[in-house]
């Protein structure tokens, strides 16, 4: 079903831009409602803004060659409005492809926007790590998964 007319008009509203270090404030409070953690510079992140608030943003870290969404997170006011697509494809079409390993429900979100499966033989040996030794393997359900621009 077609999303209502106003969550279409806030998705056109956002504003996709390249983070700054002014910008990481914002990032690391987005993050810490989803209970992620951790500190990286501005490098690499897109953020969206919708009247000039920060309400979203993605991460890609460059591995063995390969960019990895590492995370995608929009502020939960304004999810379903389409402003997490609009910062994937903006990702996928500057980098050409996108892998992620998805969490919990995620996966729909990037079936939506084109994404397959992959091997886990084929992601970053730290990364895969991380999932095995987490506490919430059980609960989180991680799938490793990629997409082509285009
Ligand atoms: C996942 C997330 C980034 C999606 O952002 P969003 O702005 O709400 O997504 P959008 O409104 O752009 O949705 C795009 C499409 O994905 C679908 N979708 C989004 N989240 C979904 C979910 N959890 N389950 C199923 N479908 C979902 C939407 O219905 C929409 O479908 P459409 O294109 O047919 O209209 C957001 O829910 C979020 O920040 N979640 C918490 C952090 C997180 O889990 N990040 C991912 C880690 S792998």
């Amino acid at each position: 079903m077609d999303a209502p007319r106003s969550e279409k008009v806030a998705a056109q509203k956002a504003h996709i831009r390249p983070a700054c270090s002014q910008d990481m404030p914002a990032i690391y409070a987005l993050m810490a409602a989803y209970d992620m953690f951790g500190e990286f510079s501005a490098e690499g992140c897109v953020v969206a803004e919708v009247n000039g608030r920060l309400c979203g943003f993605a991460r890609v870290e460059e591995a063995d060659n390969t960019p990895y969404l590492r995370p995608i997170v929009v502020s939960r006011q304004n999810q379903g409005q389409g402003i997490g697509k609009a910062l994937l494809h903006h990702l996928l079409n500057q980098k050409g492809r996108l892998v992620v390993i998805s969490r919990g429900s995620a996966v729909r979100f990037y079936a939506q926007a084109g994404f397959e499966t992959t091997d886990w033989e084929q992601i970053h040996p730290p990364f895969r790590h991380e999932c095995v030794v987490c506490p919430e393997l059980e609960t989180c359900n991680p799938i490793p998964l990629s997409a082509a621009a285009g």
